[in-house]
């Protein structure tokens, strides 16, 4: 693989515009796991090399389910990626996290049910660590930047993910708020947990589209569309900053994710 990025951009709905990035070029990755969502767009922005990957793909194609998050992260870990910056959509769980506000969650909470998530399989068993499933270090330049620029942002907070693509009943909805989880989305997962096998950090910026089923007005789709472009911009002005302030080196624990966490010996294979 010639082409190298340093930090991806993985977006959901509605982040398709990079223009402001120079030299723009696509990458066709192939991977053990079949093709990611998209083309790859690699591009410069200052003195770094990043690229995009549309998850649900351009034409928003693929279902939350249907992801293919192994190809998706293993393309990225062959550019070179280092780092993961996702923008997603989630519904709120609390009053006090409101529509078009922020989050950085530094917490998830797996409630998909059919979705393959470990690379490793056929002979090879790792147990990765996973009890701070978002890099501290990133997560924590991007809510910097966020607050500064005055964003209405949330610096922590429990996702869960469900596995869609319904969204939720009002039972399921009024049990996430009785267990505190804040919002509630589709598509971190397997993707946080891939990253980390992969040994690359990962942040998400959420953005907030709706009440889910628990407020007001339920949610639908055309209203977690129009809030989402409505956030386009905050996540291209957070994001963009983020790039050029991310440090080169890492010093946090996703890096060495896999160190003591492969525990195939076959010595101890009793037959
Ligand atoms: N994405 C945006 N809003 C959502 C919701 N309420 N439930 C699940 N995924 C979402």
């Amino acid at each position: 693989m010639d082409e190298k990025a340093d930090i991806a951009i993985i977006g959901g709905s509605g982040i398709y515009d990079l223009s402001w990035f120079d030299n723009v070029r696509q990458v066709d990755i192939d991977t053990p796991f079949g093709k990611p969502s998209d083309e790859i767009t690699i591009g410069e922005y200052g003195d770094r090399t990043v690229c995009f990957l549309p998850r649900h793909d351009a034409g928003h194609r693929i279902s939350p389910t249907q992801l293919n998050s192994r190809a998706n992260i293993f393309a990225l870990k062959k550019l070179g990626v280092k780092r993961i910056i996702s923008a997603s959509a989630v519904g709120s769980l609390k009053n006090e996290i409101s529509p078009l506000d922020l989050v950085i969650p530094n917490q998830i909470y797996d409630r998909t049910k059919s979705r393959t998530s470990t690379f490793f399989e056929e002979g090879i068993v790792v147990h990765a660590g996973f009890a701070d499933p978002f890099c501290p270090e990133l997560s924590e330049t991007i809510t910097d930047i966020a607050r500064s620029k005055g964003y209405n942002v949330h610096d922590s907070g429990t996702y869960v993910c469900i596995e869609g693509p319904q969204f939720s009943t009002r039972a399921e909805s009024s049990v996430y708020q009785s267990l505190g989880f804040d919002v509630i989305g589709m598509t971190a997962l397997p993707e946080v947990k891939l990253a980390r096998e992969a040994e690359i950090c990962y942040t998400m910026i959420a953005t907030v589209t709706d009440y889910d089923v628990w407020k007001e007005q339920d949610v639908d789709i055309a209203t977690v569309i129009e809030n989402t472009r409505k956030n386009v911009n905050a996540v291209k002005d957070i994001v963009s900053d983020a790039i050029e302030k991310i440090p080169l080196e890492r010093d946090c624990v996703c890096k060495n994710a896999l160190e003591g966490a492969i525990i195939t010996n076959h010595n101890m294979v009793p037959y």
